[in-house]
């Protein structure tokens, strides 16, 4: 189990993560944040605790890693390369809130990293979870038919033990399985045995917030055409994860591309998987273009949970960030502002911006979407700001699509 620490007495259902506890996140805030729901793990036959970390293969770590502590304000925590016996790849662990990113880039001519980033560009190679039990989840796995990529072994260092254990899911993308706490002890390191402690000379802008995002709300994979129910089908039957209200079929839908997707989520909803296909449409669909660029099946967009979007995308746009365009004509229109109704700020703030607004009936959400993070027009990120909705921005679809495509037809893509 994972830490056991409850916020207020009403709460007692759900625990924060130790990440969450370390980030001073409480479960009124993450229920906010990231729709955190109460649910019984003891009948789960895959219990998921939590995110544990993303794990990218980029072209440059040494790099990327200053590039996340500079303009996404995360913090250097740890590190793995040459100089402490791992020859083969730089890793640097960096966070923000309760979330945690690591970043490998090959040091090695030799490493198998090269060939990964050759194929697919920087990327997320690994969705790895907080689990309970490895074993538990192993064997789960192993009855449901998936495929196990690493059999469940304890790791050790000076700072104490993990177990982990890794299942594949789309493409070349895996989950890894960690486990934090064995016999009856949580691992003290700052990520995994083989990984030391590491600060970096950065000092912010003065005046910048402390952190510019606090969570981990979704990541969306990108599967082939005709894939996503056989993956929707392998999350729930292997991980036992639910499928969440937000089915989408043919609606999203421009004149040009089209795509499909629906949602599962883990019990407690920390782990939100949106799952999209390309659905056939009169030229390329953006999911296409992703399949092509990325050669093959992975991690579309990661979306970051803030409580302020404003000023989250104003520092990041004083960074150099680009998002994408959202017409004015979005902001206008009679319709979209009855649909919307009240939100906590002006509408002409969120227009000086361009964040989306999206209205269901358990409440709203703000959103905006970057362009793609580095070369390929494949991964990136979305800034979310939820205020009781836990959809994911539906009627923005279309909105999003056309801005999309747009970027799309500027690459040739379309
Ligand atoms: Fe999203």
């Amino acid at each position: 189990m994972t830490d056991t620490t409850t916020a207020t007495p009403q709460d007692t259902h759900i625990d924060l993560t130790q990440q969450e506890r370390e980030a001073d996140l409480n479960i009124h805030e993450l229920k906010r944040l990231v729709g955190l729901v109460e649910y019984d793990e003891t009948k789960d036959p895959f219990p998921v605790t939590g995110w544990d970390a993303i794990v990218f293969v980029v072209g440059n770590a040494t790099q990327a890693a200053q590039y996340y502590q500079n303009v996404w304000g995360m913090e250097l925590v740890g590190y793995s390369g040459p100089e402490n016996g791992n020859r083969d790849h730089k890793a640097f662990v960096l966070k923000s809130g309760s979330i945690r990113f690591v970043l490998k880039g090959a040091v090695s001519p030799d490493s198998p990293l090269i060939a990964h980033h050759a194929k697919h560009g920087d990327g997320v190679v690994d969705i790895s979870l907080e689990v309970p039990d490895v074993d538990k989840c192993i064997a789960q796995a192993k009855a449901a038919g998936a495929r196990v990529v690493q059999e469940p072994e304890t790791v050790s260092d000076e700072h104490g033990s993990v177990r982990v254990g890794a299942i594949a899911t789309y493409g070349e993308t895996r989950h890894t399985l960690v486990q934090r706490t064995v016999d009856g002890q949580t691992y003290a390191g700052p990520y995994l045995p083989g990984y030391v402690a590491k600060v970096s000379t950065f000092v912010k802008r003065d005046g910048a917030p402390k952190r510019l995002f606090q969570a981990l709300d979704h990541i969306v994979g990108n599967v082939e055409l005709g894939k996503m129910d056989e993956w929707v089908s392998f999350y729930n039957r292997v991980m036992g994860f639910v499928n969440m209200a937000e089915f989408i079929g043919d609606d999203i839908a421009t004149d040009y591309s089209a795509l499909m997707s629906k949602v599962v989520a883990n019990g407690n909803h920390r782990v939100k998987f949106p799952l999209n296909e390309p659905a056939i449409a009169k030229k390329k669909s953006q999911i296409d273009e992703y399949l092509e660029f990325y050669n093959g099946p992975g991690a579309q967009h990661l979306a970051l949970a803030t409580n302020d979007i404003l000023r989250t995308v104003d520092e990041l746009r004083k960074e150099g960030v680009e998002f994408l365009d959202t017409p004015d004509a979005y902001y206008d229109d009679p319709e979209m502002r009855e649909r919307i109704g009240e939100v906590r700020v002006p509408i002409e703030e969120l227009k000086a911006r361009k964040i989306l607004v999206d209205r269901d009936e358990d409440g709203y959400l703000l959103q905006i979407f970057t362009k793609p993070l580095g070369d390929r027009p494949t991964v990136f990120f979305e800034i979310i700001e939820r205020h009781g909705s836990l959809g994911f921005g539906k009627g923005n679809f279309k909105a999003l699509f056309e801005s999309i495509e747009r970027e799309q037809d500027k690459r040739g893509n379309l």
